[in-house]
């Protein structure tokens, strides 16, 4: 959401940020624009739609100098044109700001502004800040920054230059921000992918850091001017790592990564007896009785996996709550609580925020969590990191894989610790686990098949994904994929409750993909399928290899191969998220970069 880079050095600032703006276009944006400090003024330009657009200006009238900053902007406050886009600059034309956020008192500072004179151009929050360091600017940049940020309430990363120095002042609080350290140049992005090609030295910023950028050295204090010293961390991921490697969208190469990455989730984790799994987490797993899982979006469906993982292995209650609702409704949360938080970015504000809730109501809290050095990763007590790699689609794929992996280590341990799992179904799960990445091969092979269906229904308006126990959340997680990036209409609904209300909708204008593998419900799944075959509905299976029985009942079978029961939504996933792919792909829709959608959602 919003991507940001800032650059002072000894290249061209526009190729760096055009590249580094490039590499952060998963983050979702609609319009883009670039500011570079010439010679005497601040070069600018913005477009509204894709940095193509940008790119086609800069290509007729390039912007030199060595100092330069660069935005991607999701829209908030006005609509996605070039008045909106960022960078904005004041009267003067010598003071650029770039911020993703929000910031919440922009009214009332706006009004105190124009009453002072200023003259506003566009509809945005963010060119509140613009005026506010105009007016408090007495040649030293940081101090009128640091003056403005004590009048202002919100969510920032802001970052802000001024024609007559050769330095960047960048301010975090709640949205996030990385440095990146060079050899007589530094670097501020929004997220790492912005940095490999230049660095793999990084500082991620903490809220209310308040930074100096110059080619030499940057300083980093608190908003009150204390200096602070953040450590450095090497990036483990390389740029190539973030590449597309030879697929048509970074979507279907995540999808293919699958096999590997679950072997990095699982890999030193499973003891060698077989039966026992190690996590480096300091929780004691008989000092809790309640477990809440908060995330947002497929995440939220990972941990719904999640609880029935918990529950069934570890014989703990589980609650799993949408963390935009958790965090507003005074929830009941005590030390004796363990309050799991799911992010792919680590980033999620509803999630950090839910969190956050959790802590003050005295909860331990865990995250299971992608993006190392994160916001999330900072504040829990512990985390388990899914390994998942740079994560750059949209469509959330093989984050949801790992996270699902990490929930069935988490649920071993707990059961194991706590004395609920007996050695002999430890042993059988964890020797079905280490088979999975092979399984999640086979899945894939069947891509042609799911192609097909994908070719007869992509112009359906309408799709309806049922399963059941733990593979409920499939269902859910198989529609949004659908909804995400094809924009068809989808619902999911447990199976057995079809009846009580969706089973309305049926007809032959809906295609209804039922998961239908192997699980001691496997009979009433058939059932309900018959139900929806009675209704002249047209029924896509989602079935294991060599099941002959469901052919007599579905109009069209797409195979997985068997599995253990508590791992087969990890197999099940697959066909979902191919039949999203395929569908979108044959519409010819932007996979990777949706409309309206934003990789990592830091504002609420
Ligand atoms: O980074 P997070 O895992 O916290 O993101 C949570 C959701 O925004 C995310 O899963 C979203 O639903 C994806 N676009 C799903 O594909």
């Amino acid at each position: 959401m919003c991507g940001i880079v800032g650059y002072v050095g000894h290249r061209q600032a526009q190729d760096v940020i055009m590249d580094g703006l490039k590499r952060l276009e998963y983050r979702g944006y609609d319009s883009a624009g670039i500011v570079v400090t010439g010679d005497p003024e601040l070069d600018v330009v913005k477009r509204a739609g894709k940095l193509s657009v940008l790119s086609d200006v800069l290509k007729t009238t390039p912007l030199k100098g060595n100092l330069g900053l660069g935005h991607t902007r999701w829209a908030t406050h006005g609509k996605p044109n070039d008045v909106n886009a960022h960078p904005h600059l004041s009267e003067d034309s010598k003071l650029a700001v770039i911020h993703n956020g929000i910031i919440e008192n922009y009214l009332p500072l706006k009004e105190r502004l124009v009453e002072a004179g200023h003259v506003f151009l566009s509809e945005t929050d963010t060119e509140v800040l613009v005026h506010l360091i105009e007016e408090n600017y007495e040649g030293d940049l940081y101090a009128a920054v640091q003056k403005s940020l004590s009048e202002v309430t919100g969510a920032y990363a802001l970052v802000v230059s001024h024609a007559d120095h050769d330095l960047i002042v960048a301010a975090r609080n709640t949205s996030p921000m990385v440095l990146g350290i060079g050899d007589g140049e530094n670097f501020v992005a929004s997220d790492v992918p912005a940095l490999l090609p230049y660095t793999k030295e990084v500082i991620f910023l903490h809220d209310g850091d308040l930074v100096l950028i110059t080619n030499d050295g940057v300083t980093i204090s608190d908003f009150a001017g204390n200096v602070i010293d953040r450590e450095v961390s090497t990036v483990e991921w390389d740029a190539e790592a973030a590449e597309k490697g030879g697929f048509e969208h970074y979507m279907l190469k995540e999808m293919y990564e699958q096999p590997a990455v679950i072997q990095q989730t699982l890999g030193g984790r499973l003891a060698g007896n077989g039966m026992d799994v190690q996590l480096d987490i300091g929780l004691d797993p008989n000092s809790i009785d309640r477990v809440i899982i908060a995330a947002a979006g497929t995440a939220s469906y990972a941990g719904m996996v999640g609880e029935y993982l918990i529950e069934k292995l570890a014989r703990l209650p589980v609650e799993v709550e949408v963390a935009s609702e958790f965090r507003y409704r005074d929830p009941v949360v005590d030390e004796r609580t363990l309050c799991i938080v799911v992010s792919q970015s680590g980033e999620t504000i509803d999630t950090l925020e839910a969190l956050r809730e959790a802590k003050r109501g005295g909860a331990k809290t865990l995250g299971i969590i992608n993006s190392k050095g994160s916001t999330i990763t900072r504040e829990v007590d512990d985390t388990i990191y899914i390994h998942a790699g740079p994560e750059i689609g949209v469509a959330s794929t093989k984050a949801y894989m790992t996270m699902l992996a990490a929930f069935e280590l988490l649920g071993i341990w707990l059961g194991r610790a706590r004395g609920t799992l007996a050695d002999a179904d430890a042993k059988e799960l964890i020797a079905a686990l280490r088979q999975t990445p092979k399984l999640i091969e086979e899945a894939l092979k069947n891509r042609d098949e799911v192609a097909k269906i994908a070719e007869q229904f992509k112009n359906y308006k309408d799709y309806l994904f049922l399963g059941r126990g733990i593979n409920f959340p499939s269902a859910l997680e198989g529609a949004l994929k659908l909804k995400e990036i094809s924009y068809i209409h989808a619902e999911a609904y447990a199976t057995g409750e079809m009846k009580h209300g969706p089973i309305a909708l049926i007809d032959d204008q809906m295609p209804v993909v039922a998961i239908a593998t192997a699980s001691p419900l496997y009979e009433k799944t058939v059932s309900n399928i018959q139900e929806v075959k009675a209704r002249d509905g047209i029924v896509i299976a989602i079935a294991n290899d060599g099941d002959t029985e469901i052919e007599k009942h579905a109009d069209y079978v797409l195979r997985v191969p068997e599995t253990h029961e508590l791992i087969s939504p990890l197999v099940n996933v697959i066909p979902l998220q191919m039949l999203a792919y395929e569908t979108a792909n044959r519409l010819e829709l932007d996979v990777d970069q949706p409309r309206n959608l934003a990789k990592s959602v830091t504002v609420e």
